[in-house]
């Protein structure tokens, strides 16, 4: 019997995706699942697409496969990617591959790459983006672990990845963790993406009094243009829907709660950790845990504020695509700083420009914008922030009087915009040529002798507060 190119475990709707993704490719695939009925029914229903070797044990799944071995995973993270592991490792031999697909905590890839790599089992956490469309149809697929697994696997994933221009969106991201962490990263600038478009919709709506059947058309004119993508796409087609069962804009009878995984807050503690600042995915993520504060909300509703009175004039929509844009530049340049940060921390070595290359398609932040910062990181792979490449500096200094208006407008009128003012507050701290740091340090010196540096001599200082007030070296 013919050997599989590479097997899938784990077939809910990524993995079985994933598998018929390959078989459509000419891979003969290997499938199985802790529950068999699953297996079963993807031979049934696709097995006319390819060649599938449906296997019923684990020990069935293995013996299926060709040498070096090729394994996938797609379970549930966490514990679950932990026990499929420990049921499959024991049935590999050195040179075997394992792949986890699944959303897995970059720490937890570290982990589990070290553990495997003493058996001589490479394990490759694999960060892929584009939901169940993307795995059926190319997804964006980063791909950790070592260079040789990559040799293996590499044009059996870019194979199966989006393509944009004829260049796949699949590349090696670094060793161990650094698929997964960059994942998470994009997981996170996905989040400030669809807050920033959140807060865009909020202001047309309610400042400039825009219904939202004619705020679908501005998000759609607006993707004719630099904000082109996948995001600004479907936010035309959510806005233009009508609610069947009442007749009402969709957007109106949606519980305004929003939902979260996890990988958003991870890509938040990680930068703590790193010592990164990214608000705005901060914000994002926290203005998701707000709205979902449900009693928290109740109880505040009856607090003073302005009343939402549209009040912005005919220009106000060309204002917000600035601020719109410009917000999103800070968002992709802190997120691209955290990555950065990861590479350096962890060794990895990361490729900052073809982590835009390959986000390009196949994933949810897909967008025209992506060939931009890999422009940027090609002129200067160097750089310490985007917001300095020339592209990028002009955008935000032409958005300069908008954006402020923008986010003016917003406080003036009690229109919550936690992504817009973070972004701008962000981009003004860097640019500013003091801060107010000079006086927390001196705070943190009165209370807790601290110590401080001076702008005019090296070295450290403290002030003998309760004392005479001297300066004394620290
Ligand atoms: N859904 C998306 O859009 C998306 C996008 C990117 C990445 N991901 C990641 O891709 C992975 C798969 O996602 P999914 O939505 O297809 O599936 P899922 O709902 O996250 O997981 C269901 C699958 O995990 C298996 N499973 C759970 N516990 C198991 C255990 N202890 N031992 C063996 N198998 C176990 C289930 O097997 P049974 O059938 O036997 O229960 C089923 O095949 C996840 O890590 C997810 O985070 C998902």
């Amino acid at each position: 019997m013919h050997k599989a190119r590479i097997g899938v475990t784990g077939l809910a709707v990524m993995g079985r995706n994933l598998a018929r993704n390959l078989a459509r490719h000419g891979h003969p695939v290997a499938v199985h699942n802790r529950t068999s009925a699953r297996t079963k029914a993807l031979v049934e229903e696709f097995g006319g697409e390819g060649t599938f070797l449906p296997a019923e044990t684990p020990e069935q799944f293995v013996e299926s496969l060709e040498r070096p071995r090729r394994l996938v995973i797609m379970v549930k993270a966490g514990g679950p990617t932990d026990a499929v592991i420990d049921e499959f490792a024991p049935l590999l031999e050195p040179g075997d591959m394992i792949v986890d697909g699944g959303n897995a905590n970059f720490a937890d890839t570290r982990r589990r790459e070290a553990a495997l790599r003493e058996r001589g089992i490479h394990f490759v956490g694999t960060g892929i983006s584009g939901g169940e469309e993307g795995a059926l149809h190319g997804p964006s697929i980063m791909p950790g672990g070592s260079a040789e697994s990559y040799e293996a696997l590499g044009p059996l994933l870019e194979d199966i990845s989006a393509k944009v221009d004829g260049t796949p969106c699949c590349v090696h991201v670094g060793p161990d963790g650094a698929g997964h962490f960059v994942k998470m990263v994009h997981n996170g600038i996905e989040y400030a993406d669809m807050q920033l478009i959140a807060e865009s919709y909020d202001l047309l709506r309610h400042a400039a009094g825009l219904a939202p059947a004619e705020i679908a058309e501005v998000f759609r004119t607006w993707n004719t243009g630099r904000l082109e993508s996948y995001l600004i796409e479907i936010t035309a087609e959510v806005l233009a829907h009508t609610d069947a069962a009442t007749g009402k804009p969709f957007v109106d009878v949606v519980l305004d709660q929003a939902e979260q995984k996890g990988t958003g807050r991870w890509t938040v503690q990680t930068a703590l950790d790193l010592g990164v600042p990214v608000g705005g995915i901060a914000e994002a993520v926290f203005a998701r845990s707000v709205s979902g504060h449900a009693a928290l909300r109740e109880a505040a509703r009856g607090l003073p504020g302005p009343s939402r009175t549209a009040v912005a004039g005919s220009g106000f929509a060309d204002a917000v695509e600035k601020a719109l844009y410009a917000s999103k530049i800070v968002a992709y340049a802190q997120g691209f700083h955290e990555i950065q940060a990861g590479s350096a921390e962890y060794g990895w070595n990361i490729d900052l420009g073809a982590m835009a290359t390959i986000w390009r398609g196949g994933c949810i932040i897909r967008a025209r914008f992506l060939d931009r910062i890999r422009a940027a990181y090609e002129a200067d792979p160097e750089t310490p922030t985007l917001l300095t490449d020339d592209h990028f500096a002009e955008a935000v200094g032409d958005a300069q009087d908008a954006w402020r208006e923008v986010v003016a407008t917003a406080a003036r009128l009690g229109i919550p915009a936690p992504g817009f003012s973070t972004a701008l507050a962000y981009y003004d701290s860097l640019r500013a040529d003091r801060l107010p740091a000079a006086l927390t340090q001196g705070q943190r010196d009165f209370f807790g002798a601290h110590t401080y540096r001076r702008t005019d001599r090296d070295g450290s200082f403290h002030t003998l507060w309760g004392g005479d007030r001297t300066e004394v070296g620290a």
